[in-house]
């Protein structure tokens, strides 16, 4: 058996009565790399809240942010030993896994956030997830951060050949990796957690991500320049450890999938306010420089990542980049 029973003495003597039980508590363990005051860090939360709430705290859910208990590259690993019960990495880390969801780190497959949230909750994200079963993995949502944009210190980056010879540091995607190398940049993936480190000590010129990111992490006190292109989404997948989930009771499986339901209606429009108001506290306190692409500018990035959807569609067909536009 995966879950971690909690045992509180003090309990057992409250528990005489049939008040909750709570030493049979079940406690999910649900680690994360990112900081807490993010879309992802402020879910998983909201997560736990509703779970307890619902659960009459029958369930508890412990949520470790900053990769303070696993790194992104060592998380999936544990989730898939039940060292922990749930984890949410980014879907293009898990595209080594998963490859047909390198769909969803197509440059510009995404509108805005409604189109998002439209494939993130239909009938698309449900079948995406599917894909998990495969794996062994409980697939719970998807869930959003929001829109990433491009950082450097070596030079604004406007047009495509800006990028020529600079070196970004990228999540593990291939589809990222040649995205980069079709603007004739270098790019290399890195462990989130070490990617300030590596911009301080110059190993990178630059990064994308979203400005949640960009602004807790502080990685805007270390760049120059950032353009606000909107280029590709950031989401994640939201995996629970599949022996664990089987374990559950029918009722308690229905509350947490709820839960999870209304956690990621919450957080797809909590993190569109979020990464507006700290760009806002960015062009207002920082000194990096802020361009905001514009639709000229934009058609010229799109022409050049072109051959990125050709790739896919030899690759996995037509279909999913199809039904994802469809739901613009
Ligand atoms: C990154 O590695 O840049 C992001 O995936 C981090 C995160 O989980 O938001």
């Amino acid at each position: 058996l995966v879950a971690v029973f909690s045992h509180d003495p003090m309990h057992e003597i409250e528990d005489d009565d049939e008040q909750t039980g709570l030493n049979d508590q079940i406690v999910i363990k649900f680690s994360h790399v990112v900081a807490e005051n993010t879309p992802k860090g402020l879910a998983a939360e909201k997560f736990a809240e509703i779970v307890a709430d619902r659960t009459d705290g029958k369930i508890k859910v412990e949520v470790f942010p900053n990769e303070i208990m696993y790194s992104d590259e060592k998380e999936l690993q544990a989730l898939k030993k039940g060292d922990v019960q749930m984890i949410a990495p980014s879907y293009s880390k898990m595209t080594k896994v998963i490859p047909e969801w390198q769909v969803l780190d197509l440059p510009f497959i995404f509108q805005d956030e409604q189109h998002v949230k439209n494939v993130y909750t239909g009938e698309i994200g449900e079948r995406l997830l599917g894909k998990l079963e495969r794996e062994n993995i409980k697939g719970l949502a998807l869930w959003g951060n929001g829109f990433k944009q491009m950082t450097s210190s070596s030079g604004a980056l406007i047009d495509p050949e800006d990028f020529s010879g600079q070196r970004f540091r990228i999540m593990p995607s291939d589809t990222i990796a040649e995205q980069f190398e079709l603007l004739h940049a270098i790019p290399k993936a890195a462990s989130f957690n070490d990617v300030y480190i590596a911009l301080e000590g110059n190993e990178f010129d630059g990064q994308e991500n979203t400005i949640s990111n960009i602004y807790s992490k502080g990685f805007y006190r270390l760049q120059k320049d950032m353009t606000v292109s909107d280029h590709g989404y950031l989401g994640y997948s939201v995996l629970m450890n599949e022996e664990f989930w089987n374990s559950l009771e029918p009722e308690l499986q229905t509350q947490i999938q709820k839960a999870m339901n209304e956690t990621t209606e919450w957080m797809l429009e909590e993190s569109k306010n979020m990464n507006d108001s700290q760009l806002r506290r960015m062009k207002q306190n920082s000194k990096m420089k802020i361009h905001e692409l514009s639709e000229a500018e934009k058609d010229k990035w799109q022409e050049v990542f072109m051959p990125l959807y050709e790739a896919y569609s030899s690759e996995y067909g037509d279909k999913w980049i199809e039904e994802i536009r469809n739901e613009r």
